[in-house]
C-alpha cells in the first residue's frame, strides 16, 4: 500500500483523437442541440429503440424540487423481456444472445436469442407456478452464470422486480435486505467458485433467513446446481433450478406494465448505515440502457461484448443484461477471475470468442497491469475495437496501458462515468466523435445536462473545480429509495436547489472535460464496491468491548480506495486484537469490506459539536504526521499527537 504518485503520462495530459471523423463529429453536435432545444422530441425519438405495447406520447414530467417526482414515459406500456428477447427472434434467433464461459477450460454455454427466449419463458413460467405474482420482489444471489441472466429476465417477463445481491454480502447483510425489500423468493447457487475457494452460497441465504426470522418474507428458495456441493434442503421451502423448470411450457405470456412500474431494486451504500434500494422504473430505464449502451458501443452483426462486472452492481444490469440485449448483440459472460486458474485467461477468452467491445473496472486494469505486458502480446486481441472502464477514476497512467498494450493504440478507451442511482453512462466518449483524454470521462452524452457547482452549490462557469450535478432529469433515473423517498429527496436534491447531487468531485477544463475527483461524502470506493463508513463503524459498533469506530478510505495502488479503521476500546481493552476487529468487519459487512489496517487508538479526533474529523484521520493513515491544515475545529488538539505516536506504535510492532 502507498500513495499513488503522478506519472509522466499524468504530467503530460494528451489528447487522442484516433478515428475522429467530421462526419461523426457533425451528427453528435446535432444530437447535442436536438437534446437541447427540444429535450422531449429527442428522448420519445429514442424511445423508438425499444418495443412497446402501447407507445408513450410523453416523455418526462418530472421535478427536482417540492417532495421530487422522478417520470419518464407515463402512458407507455411494455415489458422490458420483449425488447431484449422477443424482437429479435424474427431477426436474429439463431444469433448468439449470451456466450457463457466457464472458470473451467472448455466449461461453455452458448444460448441463440431463441433458446434464450424459451429458457427465460420457462423460468418465468415456473416463477408464476411458485404464485410470484406481478410486483413481488424476488432476490437473486447467483455467481456469473447463466442462470443469473435468465433470473433477472425471468422476472421481467412477469412483473416481479428483481434485487440481485452480491454474493460477498454477509448473510446479515442478506437478511436486511430480504427484509427491506421483503422479497417473497430467492434464486441462489449451492456453492460458486472463486479461484481455488468455494464460496458458499445456499448456507448464506439460510443463516440469513435465519436472522430474517418471521419477518422476512421468503417463501421459497431456488437453488441452482453450480458446483454440485451437497447443500442442506428445506422440504416445502427449498427446491432445486433444474427440477422447477423441467416441465414449464416454453411460451410465457408476458406481464405488460406501465412505464412507471418498477423493473428492480438495487441496493447500494450511501452515508448512512442502512444500505438503501434503487429503484428503477420499467419503461424510462429501457429507453436509457439501450440508448446509453447503444450510443457509447454501437454494435455491429457479429460483434460480441463482454462486460466483466458482476450481475449484483449496475454495470452487470445495464452492460451484461439490457443494454446488449436491447441492442441485439451478443453478450459473454465469465464465471471466473481475470487471472485464474493462469495470468492471461482473460486475453484467452478475447481471441477464442473474437470480443469487439471489453468493460472492467480500474481495479482489474490495474491488476493485470501488474502481470506485464507479455501476457496480453502472445495473444491475438485485434477484434477488439472498444476498451471501456467505469467504478472509479483510472489514473491516466493505467488508461495508455490499456490504450497502448491491450488496444495497440487502434481500440478507444471508453472512460465512462455513472452510478446505481443514474443506472446508465452519463459521462463518456462517443466514438468517432469525442477526441479522448487519458484519464477524463469526458462529456455528457447528448441529451444530458451537467454542472459544476461551488460547496454551496452555485453554478460555476469555464474551468472549475466543485461538486457534481446533473441539472434535468434523464429516463433511466433512479425514482425514489424503496420506502424511503425523504432519504431519497434529501441524498440528492437538497444540496442544490433544483439539482441531482451526485456526491462526486469534480473539475472541468478549459475544453469542457470532466475530470472525476473522488466521491465527496462518507463513501469508500473499494475496487468499485461503494462502501460507506457508517456500515463499517455500525458493524464494529455490535461488538461491546469497543467504544466506537471511525473508517476512513485512503490511497491504495491497486483497490484505488482502500479501509483503514480506528478504534477506541472500553476502558479495560480485555484483549482485543485489530485482527478480530477485521474479522468482525468481514463477518457483519462481508469479505469485500476487509479493511487493509485497523489501529487502536486512546481518543478519536472530534469537533466541538462531537463529529469525527475524518479528514485527519485520513491523513494520519496515510503515514502523514504534520501540516494537518486548520485544526481549530478541534474539541482538542493534543488528540492528534496521541493518535500519531499510536499509529507508530502498532506500525513499528509489526515490523518487529
Ligand atoms: O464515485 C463515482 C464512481 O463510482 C460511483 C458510483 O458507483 P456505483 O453506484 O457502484 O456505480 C458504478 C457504475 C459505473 C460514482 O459516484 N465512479 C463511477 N464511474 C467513474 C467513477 N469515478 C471516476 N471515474 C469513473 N468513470
Amino acid at each position: 500500500m502507498s500513495s499513488v504518485t503522478p506519472t509522466p503520462h499524468e504530467l503530460q495530459p494528451q489528447i487522442i483523437i484516433a478515428g475522429v471523423t467530421p462526419g461523426q463529429t457533425a451528427a453528435y453536435d446535432a444530437l447535442v442541440a436536438f437534446g437541447e432545444s427540444d429535450p422531449d422530441g429527442f428522448w420519445l425519438n429514442e424511445a423508438k429503440r425499444i418495443t412497446w405495447t402501447q407507445d408513450p406520447t410523453r416523455a418526462s414530467t418530472s421535478s427536482f424540487t417540492g417532495d421530487v417526482r422522478i417520470r419518464w414515459f407515463e402512458d407507455g406500456r411494455l415489458n422490458a423481456s420483449v425488447s431484449c428477447l422477443d424482437r429479435h427472434l424474427k431477426e436474429r434467433a439463431d444469433q448468439p444472445a449470451l456466450i457463457w464461459e466457464g472458470e473451467t477450460d472448455g466449461d461453455r454455454r452458448t444460448l441463440t436469442y431463441r433458446e434464450l427466449h424459451t429458457q427465460v419463458s420457462r423460468t418465468a413460467n415456473a416463477l408464476r407456478s411458485l404464485g410470484v405474482k406481478k410486483g413481488d420482489r424476488v432476490a437473486i444471489h447467483l455467481p456469473m452464470v447463466a442462470e443469473g441472466l435468465i433470473s433477472m429476465l425471468a422476472c421481467a417477463r412477469i412483473g416481479a422486480p428483481h434485487v440481485v445481491m452480491f454474493g460477498g454480502f454477509s448473510p446479515e447483510g442478506i437478511s436486511e435486505r430480504l427484509v427491506d425489500s421483503g422479497a417473497v423468493a430467492v434464486i441462489t447457487a449451492d456453492t460458486a467458485r472463486r479461484g481455488s475457494k468455494r464460496i458458499p452460497h445456499k448456507t448464506a441465504i439460510d443463516q440469513a433467513l435465519k436472522h430474517a426470522g418471521t419477518i422476512g418474507a421468503v417463501r421459497n428458495v431456488i437453488v441452482v446446481t453450480v458446483t454440485g456441493d451437497e447443500v442442506p434442503m428445506k422440504d416445502g421451502r427449498d427446491i432445486r433450478f433444474t427440477d422447477l423448470i423441467k416441465n414449464q411450457s416454453a411460451d410465457c405470456e408476458p406481464e405488460i406494465m406501465n412505464a412507471e412500474d418498477p423493473l428492480f431494486l438495487l441496493y447500494t451504500s450511501g452515508s448512512t448505515g442502512k444500505p438503501k434500494a434503487i429503484v428503477h422504473a420499467t419503461g424510462g430505464y429501457m429507453v436509457w440502457a439501450s440508448y446509453t449502451f447503444g450510443t457509447v458501443y454501437p454494435q455491429e452483426p457479429g460483434d460480441v461484448h463482454w462486460c466483466t462486472a458482476d450481475i449484483a452492481w449496475i454495470t452487470g444490469h445495464s452492460c451484461v443484461v439490457y443494454g446488449p440485449l436491447a441492442n441485439g448483440t451478443t453478450t459473454l459472460m465469465y464465471e471466473g477471475l481475470p487471472s485464474w486458474p493462469r495470468a492471461g485467461r482473460w486475453w484467452d477468452i478475447i481471441q477464442r470468442n473474437r470480443v469487439t467491445s471489453l468493460f472492467t473496472a480500474p481495479t482489474a486494469i490495474r491488476a493485470l497491469m501488474r502481470e506485464g505486458d507479455d501476457f496480453p502480446g502472445t495473444f491475438d486481441l485485434s477484434s477488439l475495437r472498444s476498451l471501456g472502464t467505469a467504478g472509479e477514476p483510472i489514473s491516466a497512467d493505467a488508461w495508455m496501458w490499456y490504450y497502448e498494450v491491450i488496444g495497440k493504440s487502434r481500440a478507444a478507451v471508453i472512460d465512462t462515468w455513472w452510478q446505481t442511482e443514474t443506472a446508465g453512462i452519463i459521462l463518456g466518449p462517443v466514438v468517432g466523435a469525442t477526441p479522448m483524454k487519458p484519464g477524463s470521462a469526458t462529456k455528457p452524452l447528448p441529451g444530458i445536462g451537467v454542472v459544476v457547482t461551488d460547496d454551496k452549490g452555485n453554478v460555476l462557469e469555464g474551468a472549475a473545480e466543485g461538486c457534481f450535478c446533473i441539472t434535468t432529469s434523464w429516463p433511466g433515473q433512479a425514482r425514489t429509495i424503496w420506502q424511503d423517498h425523504k432519504r431519497f429527496r434529501e441524498t440528492y436534491f437538497t444540496f442544490s436547489e433544483g439539482k441531482y447531487f451526485t456526491g462526486d468531485g469534480v473539475r472541468r477544463d478549459e475544453d469542457g472535460y470532466y475530470w472525476i475527483t473522488g466521491r465527496m461524502d462518507d463513501v469508500i470506493n473499494v475496487s468499485g464496491h461503494r462502501i460507506g463508513t457508517a456500515e463499517i463503524e455500525d458493524a464494529v459498533a455490535v461488538d461491546h468491548r469497543l467504544a466506537e469506530a471511525a473508517a476512513v478510505g485512503i490511497q491504495h495502488d491497486l483497490k484505488g480506495q482502500g479501509i483503514v479503521v480506528f478504534v477506541v476500546t472500553r476502558a479495560s481493552r480485555s484483549g482485543v486484537r485489530p485482527e478480530d476487529i477485521a474479522a468482525v468487519i468481514s463477518r457483519n459487512v462481508g469479505r469485500y469490506a476487509a479493511p487493509e489496517k485497523v489501529y487502536l487508538v486512546s481518543e478519536l479526533p472530534k469537533t466541538r459539536s462531537g463529529k469525527i474529523v475524518r479528514r485527519l484521520l485520513r491523513k494520519i493513515a496515510e503515514g502523514q504526521t504534520g501540516e494537518f491544515g486548520d485544526l481549530s475545529s478541534l474539541a482538542d488538539t493534543s488528540v492528534v499527537d496521541t493518535l500519531i505516536a499510536d499509529v507508530a506504535r502498532q506500525n513499528q510492532s509489526e515490523n518487529v
